[in-house]
């Protein structure tokens, strides 16, 4: 599954989080998404120490990469994603996400990504001034705008943080893709997509729906409103 690729920006996509899917048949809830027609699903990484919650590492990124054949953006909310990058790229990430409060070495661990065949993505939490990633977001193939307090799913969209996707779109430009995640809905959509985002993570407006298919095509009708 080498040739999985974060899809080049210029599209819209829609990318389930499987934080609010069923643990236990984590592999059956890709499946269904992949039937509804999205290509990349987002993986919530979370250590317990960054965020007050914990989620999954690369020994389940590892077996689930057996089961999917979709593009696995990573969202690491984890206090040293320099130590544990590697690990997980090895696991069979395509796009690893990291953020910009805890990261060490920026510039070293996008080259490091771009060695090792996985894209990079970089992150802020709603209160970090978009300045921070001023010099370091044209190295990464990713941009991801956070529009909840990251670490649980199901909360409320932030307005203002969702407004940062404005001045991150002006620093990158149509080449590199903005990512937006937290309270993305039918309702938020094209709020954000109006801002310039492209790729819009969504975790109980998908998951917490019975019938994924049409909670996607929901989110995919109000990206053309
Ligand atoms: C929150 C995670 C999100 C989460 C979003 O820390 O980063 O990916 O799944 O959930 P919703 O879409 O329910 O706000
Ligand atoms: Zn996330």
């Amino acid at each position: 599954m080498g040739e999985l690729r974060l899809p080049k920006a210029g599209t819209i996509e829609i990318v389930p989080s499987i934080l609010s899917s069923d643990f236990a048949r984590l592999a059956d809830e890709l499946a269904q998404v992949k039937a509804a027609g999205v290509k990349m699903v987002h993986l919530d990484v979370m250590d317990g120490h960054f965020v007050p919650n914990i989620t999954i590492g690369p020994p389940v990124i590892a077996k689930l990469r057996k089961h999917s054949d979709l593009v696995f953006d990573s969202h690491l909310m984890i206090s040293e994603p320099d130590e544990y990058a590697e690990r997980f790229v090895e696991a069979g990430v395509n796009n690893l996400t990291f953020h910009i409060e805890v990261v060490k070495r920026p510039e070293w661990l996008i080259e490091k990504l771009h060695g090792w065949g996985c894209t990079a993505g970089i992150t802020l939490n709603p209160e970090t001034p978009v300045e921070l990633i001023k010099e370091i977001a044209p190295m990464c193939d990713m941009v991801l705008v956070m529009t909840v307090e990251p670490g649980f799913g199901a909360q409320e969209f932030m307005p203002e943080a969702a407004k940062k996707v404005i001045k991150v779109r002006e620093i990158v430009g149509p080449d590199i893709r903005v990512e937006v995640d937290g309270g993305i809905n039918p309702e938020t959509t094209p709020i954000v997509v109006g801002y310039g985002a492209d790729t819009l993570v969504s975790g109980s407006a998908i998951f917490g729906q019975s019938d994924r298919a049409a909670a996607i095509e929901a989110i995919r009708k109000a990206a053309r409103r």
